[in-house]
């Protein structure tokens, strides 16, 4: 066990720090054996890893941490490795929340997704201003992003098991900017000013920092969700472009955002299995699933029947997942209601976790507990 990094917290986290310490101190104790029921001890079984994005905040919640280490074996920041987080005053590195996650997850037995390296969100302001104002010239952003990753994974070298190394890049039918001829946007924010061959370059900038790391090209509505597969046939023929290229790419990350109002996607499992006949993993990486709800203190959704919709969906992505043998892990973008991003950003809408805002798991849990039971097991042979 090797924490690099000394926690420097405060006494809100006493409960975590004592299973910290339970956990060095004793490594077979306590959240060393999750329950034989819950679903990474389910999921362990046949291989597969099950995941869920944290704020490390709520580690602070001592019922947090305690589902969080009984019930994941893989943990992925929210936000906490992305550029404006790490990096909010240019040449100031912070690396504390992500950090204090791979604290966690070493202590729990629990391996961790980084995410994310390059993505034209949630970037700092010093750099999106001063490429702005011609103060960052081309060069110089190639430069300084090819000096961000390195630091980055190379900070984090040896605890990350996938790195989402490019996250975002296709286009949408929803976008302004129109799609290059293989799909990517042409006004994403890197493909605009370094052209789109910076994606290639990110993922041998990262995997010169740390070759072991899994380095994985992340996107949303790249398994069928978007109804044509349009996109999902673009991502295909260029991550097949980029393997004969010798572009060091091991996985393609679904996030797999759903929402009832759309219906479940039929092409999930093939458009899966397609990726993975390149020798590629795949995982879906923040599956949520999403409805209209009446309020956002209580998420109760507005129609009864949507609950049914919710848990089914999520069955119904993590048995996608199931099918194919290359799905090394099944990520929720967060577990409980209370800290979704849904809220925030779909207006209207939210229920999308799979325990409730109170921390009670929600039909969705037992969905998946039940399918993972079933991989696990099979069913029970029938006595005559
Ligand atoms: C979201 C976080 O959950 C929010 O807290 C933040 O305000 C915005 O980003 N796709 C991604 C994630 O790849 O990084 C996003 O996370 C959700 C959509």
């Amino acid at each position: 066990m090797r924490i690099r990094h000394p926690l420097t917290i405060g006494a809100g986290v006493a409960a975590v720090l004592a299973l910290t310490t339970a956990a060095l101190a004793e490594p077979d104790s306590g959240s060393g054996h999750p329950p034989r029921d819950s679903l990474r001890a389910l999921a362990a079984k046949i291989g597969l890893r099950v995941g869920t994005a944290v704020i490390p905040f709520d580690l602070n919640n001592a019922n947090y941490a305690q589902i969080l280490g009984d019930q994941f074996s893989t943990v992925t920041p929210g936000n906490e490795m992305k550029w404006q987080v790490v990096e909010p005053t240019q040449g100031v590195l912070d690396f504390s929340g992500g950090d204090r996650l791979v604290a966690f997850a070493e202590a729990h037995r629990q391996r961790v997704r980084g995410h994310t390296v390059l993505w034209h969100n949630q970037l700092p302001t010093w750099l999106t201003s001063g490429v702005a104002n011609g103060t960052i010239s081309n060069d110089q952003l190639r430069d300084l992003v090819h000096q961000y990753i390195t630091d980055e994974v190379t900070h984090f070298k040896g605890e990350i098991w996938q790195w989402d190394v490019a996250n975002e890049f296709f286009a949408n039918s929803f976008d302004s900017a129109p799609p290059l001829p293989d799909g990517i946007s042409s006004g994403d924010f890197w493909v605009s000013h370094l052209g789109e061959g910076i994606i290639a370059d990110a993922f041998r900038w990262a995997h010169a920092a740390d070759p072991r790391a899994l380095l994985f090209y992340n996107d949303f509505n790249i398994a069928g969700e978007d109804g044509t597969n349009a996109k999902s046939d673009a991502v295909y023929a260029w991550v097949k472009q980029q393997l004969a290229d010798g572009v060091p790419i091991d996985g393609i990350g679904d996030e797999g955002h759903l929402d009832t109002q759309f219906g479940f996607p039929t092409q999930m499992t093939q458009d899966l299995q397609r990726y993975a006949s390149l020798g590629l993993k795949v995982a879906i990486t923040e599956a949520d699933v999403r409805t209209f709800v009446r309020d956002t203190a209580t998420q109760a959704p507005t129609n009864p029947l949507a609950a049914y919709a919710q848990a089914y969906e999520y069955s119904q992505m993590l048995k996608a997942c199931l099918a194919v043998r290359q799905c090394i892990s099944f990520t929720v973008w967060g577990f409980g209601d209370a800290d979704s991003w849904i809220p925030g950003t779909f207006k209207g809408e939210g229920y999308a976790d799979i325990y409730d805002v109170n921390l009670n798991p929600k039909p969705a849990y037992f969905n998946l507990q039940q399918d993972l039971t079933l991989a696990a097991f099979g069913a029970p042979n029938r006595t005559r």
